[in-house]
Parts: structure tokens; C-alpha cells; sequence
């Protein structure tokens, strides 16, 4: 101990603060030290004289000493507290351990007491050093939540460009084909963009509400995709599920393609019909339907030797979350995809 420490003593007697003096100066203890002894000057000092520790009786004339415990833990928590007193009840030694009291001398044996200043010196410094360190840590995880946002914020904005470029290009195709080609691959971008969105807006930062994302996501198809609910009706059934990006990424591609089929092809010649898209879980197995009441598919129609694009990517897409896609096609088309949530790999 090389410094000088302030010791602020809570007595009443002026002999008894002596003798406590006494024994640090003969243990060599460097220190300033400033006796009070009632309450008012006891609060004024600790903001004042910023003592190092605290040397307390508990009872005085005016005031007493866990009082004088609460009042210093209040305003500066880690200073040291040491009861110096006569002999004391159990009861009452065991509420100055409950209120944070750092160690009891017997004033008629001093010759503990600098060993426990030092001590409890040493600890308020291991205290504050791992304080310090804590803060240091949860610094670095809001720079790092930050910087996660920030990466999932860029991501969404690089989505959009590319989606916006796709539409600024069809501008020049006359081809009502080609047009269309260019479309889906927008919404496919799209798509993908939505989810890093929903990261960034997530307190989780791994995780997003599928749901919600769900509900956002078909929106946009039937702007992008020009239809009327009036015309097509569409039901969504899902469960606040949390999905992480690995499995959320093909999945939210999974629905845009499905989506986008039913109002392409289900309902030719201005039809009505009714989508339903159901989203639910049921222990560690998740599933997804997207179904509508269209035209459907020819009977011959084989989804696992489909050379089209769009359902080759659902192939693709499902395998890629060990999932399995099924097609029933009896009463217009129902698409129900099955799979457990992938692992988060801690890849973003
Ligand atoms: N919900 C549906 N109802 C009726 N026919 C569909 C439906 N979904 C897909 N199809 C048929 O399957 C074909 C293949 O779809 P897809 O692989 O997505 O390719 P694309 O959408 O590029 O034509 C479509 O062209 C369409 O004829
Ligand atoms: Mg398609």
C-alpha cells in the first residue's frame, strides 16, 4: 500500500479514533484520516474527503453505525466498510454482513485492523478492476450488435440495388416473356432483401419473427405482381415462429416462388380463388402449406423431374434445409413443406 489512503473514522470519542490512528501509523500505513460523528457530517465527508474506507462504531449518540452502512453503500458502493466497535450481539453482526459491511475489528484488539484495510483494499481493487473489464466487455458486444445491424443494413440495401437494376433493365425488353423473367428474378432479390431488413429491425440480430416476415412478404408479391384481394383472396394461418437466416432465407424463397405461381398460373382469365398460406410447429418439426383452389396441375405433372426454374429452386431450396416438399394437386394445388430448424452456424 504506497499511496496515501483517506480514512474517515465514524466515532464518537476522540480517544478510541486515536488509538486507531496509532496502530496504522505504527503498521506504516501511509494515510490522511478526518473523524465525524453525526450524520450530516458523516454524508458531507463521503463527498468531500471521497475517503478510501470507512472506520465505523455502530452506536453513537446521534446516530449508528448501519444507518451510516446503508448511507455510504448508497453513494459509493465499493468503498470499504469496516465496523471498529466494542463486542457486538450475533443478530447484529450478521445484518451488517446482510448490508454489505466489509469486515468487523473488536476495538480491543487493533491489531487486526490493518490487515483488514489492506485486505479490504485489495479486494474493492480486484472489485473494480473486474467492474472495469465487464464494462469493457458489454462496450465491445453493443460496438459488435452495431456493426451487426450496420452489415445486415448494407446487405438489404446491396438486394435492393441489384432488384432495382433488374426493373431498370426490363424497361428496355419489349418481350412480354422476358419482362416476366426479369420480374420474378426482382422479387426474388426482394425477397431476400425483406429478411436482412427484419434482422436489422430484431432485437435478436439472428432471428426474426417468420410470421411477420410472412405477412410483409405477400404483401409485397401482390403489389409487385398487380392483384386485386378482391380478386384473389388470400388467408394466412401462422404461429409466431423465430427462424434464424439459414433457414429463413430459403424459405422466405420457397414462398415467393410458390406465391408468385398461384397468382400466375392458378387463376387464368381473371378468376377468383382463395390462397391460403398456413405456417405452424408442432414439437421440432415445422410446416409450411401454400395452397389455392385454381386450375392445378396436369396429372402426368411430376415435381421431382420438373425442368422449370422456379420449382427446380423449391427442390433445391427444401433440400437445402433437409426438409421434404410434397404436392397434392387433387383440388387445386397444395405445396407442404416439412423440416426442422437448421442449426445457426454463427455464419451471418
Ligand atoms: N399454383 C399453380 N397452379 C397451376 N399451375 C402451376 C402452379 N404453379 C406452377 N404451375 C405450373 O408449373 C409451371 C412451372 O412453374 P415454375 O417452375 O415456377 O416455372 P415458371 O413460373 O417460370 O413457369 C408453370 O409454368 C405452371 O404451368
Ligand atoms: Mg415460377
Amino acid at each position: 500500500m504506497e499511496e496515501e489512503i483517506k480514512v474517515l473514522i465514524l466515532k464518537d470519542v476522540q480517544l478510541d479514533a486515536e488509538l486507531m490512528e496509532y496502530e496504522m501509523r505504527r503498521e506504516g500505513l501511509k494515510f490522511l484520516s478526518k473523524r465525524v460523528e453525526t450524520e450530516k457530517d458523516f454524508i458531507r465527508e463521503l463527498d468531500e474527503f471521497k475517503p478510501d474506507v470507512i472506520l465505523a462504531d455502530h452506536s453513537l449518540p446521534h446516530f449508528d453505525g448501519i444507518s451510516a452502512l446503508e448511507i455510504a453503500k448508497k453513494s459509493s458502493s465499493h468503498t470499504p466498510f469496516i465496523f471498529v466497535s466494542g463486542k457486538i450481539g450475533h443478530e447484529l453482526a450478521v445484518n451488517m454482513r446482510k448490508k454489505g459491511a466489509t469486515d468487523y475489528v473488536f476495538k480491543n484488539n487493533l491489531i487486526k485492523l490493518v490487515p483488514a484495510i489492506k485486505r479490504a483494499l485489495t479486494e474493492r481493487d480486484e472489485l473494480e478492476e473486474l467492474m472495469s473489464s465487464r464494462n469493457q466487455l458489454q462496450e465491445a458486444l453493443k460496438d459488435k450488435e452495431v456493426l451487426i445491424k450496420e452489415i445486415h443494413h448494407r446487405v438489404k440495401n446491396n438486394f435492393m440495388m441489384i432488384s432495382n437494376l433488374l426493373e431498370l433493365q426490363s424497361y428496355y425488353i419489349k418481350d412480354k416473356v422476358d419482362f416476366d423473367l426479369f420480374r420474378d428474378s426482382k422479387r426474388r432479390a426482394d425477397s431476400m432483401a425483406l429478411i436482412h431488413e427484419k434482422l436489422y429491425q430484431s432485437t435478436d440480430l439472428k432471428r426474426i419473427e417468420f410470421g411477420e416476415y410472412i405477412q410483409d412478404l405477400t404483401t409485397d408479391i401482390f403489389d409487385t405482381y398487380n392483384i386485386s384481394p378482391d380478386q384473389i383472396k388470400l388467408i394466412i394461418n401462422v404461429e409466431d415462429i423465430m427462424l434464424n437466416i439459414n433457414t429463413g432465407i430459403p424459405l422466405g424463397l420457397i414462398i415467393n416462388e410458390l406465391l408468385t405461381n398461384s397468382l400466375k398460373y392458378a387463376f387464368p382469365d381473371d378468376r377468383n380463388g382463395i390462397i391460403t398460406i398456413i405456417f405452424s410447429k408442432t414439437d421440432d418439426k415445422f410446416t409450411l402449406i401454400i395452397k389455392d383452389d385454381g386450375i392445378g396441375f396436369p396429372q402426368s405433372f411430376d415435381l421431382k423431374n420438373t425442368e422449370s426454374l422456379g420449382l427446380e429452386l423449391v427442390n433445391n431450396l427444401t433440400r437445402q434445409i433437409d426438409g421434404v416438399v410434397e404436392l397434392d394437386y387433387v383440388d387445386g394445388t397444395e405445396f407442404r413443406i416439412t423440416f426442422e430448424e437448421l442449426k445457426y452456424k454463427g455464419n451471418i
